[in-house]
């Protein structure tokens, strides 16, 4: 037998280090690290399942039409990674509460949430104060408030607050066509306090989009689409790392269930019901804790 064929595999387990060889003068450092490492758990994933050839057929489709399914209107994609946790996973490994900070969080837990793919660029800057409601929008008011503070508890001014939430019939203004554009978007300015403050809706919670092959993956494994009712935001300030993040609605019966599992205690805040004028309004208190790095803003998911 030639020398050669020695060389060449013939079991399982024998492939992976041939690939790994075949990969290892990527120049690039990180990604030689990044595709070592998803090669090494691909081969384990596939031997531990034992994947059958119309099991890898039917992932190659899965992914396939993923890709067809993504529009100007939708991202299946990111819906997928958001599904399988993947988009929370990342966003708390990248955000931890800063072990340095001197004051006293309630936890060491990560304030950061995924982006989702309703965030829209160029959101209209506003005054303190004013409502982000921009065409008739039913619902019960909504004020809301808080400040933002630096990793020493020092308030920051002058950072931007982002905010985009779905309307009470749990739609975002660009998948409504009652809705105007940026109608429930805005950006804000903190004080010289680091105070910011809105008017708006209540939002209601919503259905992640069940049309596409991921919807198809959510009926598969008997999960509900419901994500809790939420508010959005992007808070950001020169010499800080973006904050991504969601707040949540503590009356909200899905918050444990929520199917992208973007809800962390520290980011479920109490919606208070208070009369005025014989009507029902409701207020929320959220302050945001920004972590030293660079400011970086996402690409929006769905340009
Ligand atoms: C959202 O919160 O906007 C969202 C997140 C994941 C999937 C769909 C929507
Ligand atoms: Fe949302």
């Amino acid at each position: 037998m030639p020398a050669f064929k020695d060389a060449l595999p013939n079991t399982p387990a024998s492939i992976l280090p041939l690939v790994l060889q075949a990969m290892s003068r990527t120049p690039d450092s990180r990604l030689r690290e990044l595709m070592a490492a998803l090669t090494r758990h691909l081969h384990a994933f596939v031997i531990e399942t034992q994947v059958t050839e119309p099991e890898f057929e039917r992932a190659v489709k899965f992914i396939i039409d993923m890709g067809k399914a993504t529009n100007e209107k939708t991202n299946e994609v990111i819906l997928a990674s958001d599904l399988l946790g993947l988009s929370t996973l990342i966003a708390v490994l990248n955000n931890p509460a800063d072990p340095s900070n001197t004051h006293a969080l309630a936890e060491a837990a990560s304030h950061a949430a995924l982006l989702g793919p309703f965030w829209r660029a160029n959101a209209p800057f506003c005054e303190a104060g004013e409502n982000i409601v921009r065409s008739p929008t039913p619902g019960m008011p909504l004020e809301v408030c808080g400040v933002v503070y630096d990793k020493n508890k020092q308030p920051v001014p002058d950072a931007t607050v982002d905010v985009w939430h779905a309307s009470p019939v749990g739609l975002y203004e660009n998948q409504d066509e009652h809705q105007v554009d940026m109608n429930l978007r805005g950006r804000f300015k903190t004080d010289a306090q680091g105070a910011y403050f809105f008017k708006t809706v209540r939002p209601s919670g919503y259905p992640v989009p069940t049309d596409g092959p991921c919807g198809e993956l959510l009926r598969a494994q008997l999960r509900h689409p419901n994500r809790p009712a939420h508010l959005h935001f992007m808070v950001s300030t020169p010499g800080h790392k973006v904050m991504v993040t969601q707040v949540f609605d503590d009356g909200d019966n899905n918050l444990t269930s929520d199917p992208v599992f973007g809800v962390l205690a520290p980011l479920v805040s109490h919606f208070e019901e208070i009369e005025v004028d014989g009507h029902t309004q409701a207020r929320l208190t959220h302050d945001f804790y920004l972590i030293e790095g660079e400011m970086s803003f996402p690409h929006p998911p769905i340009p």
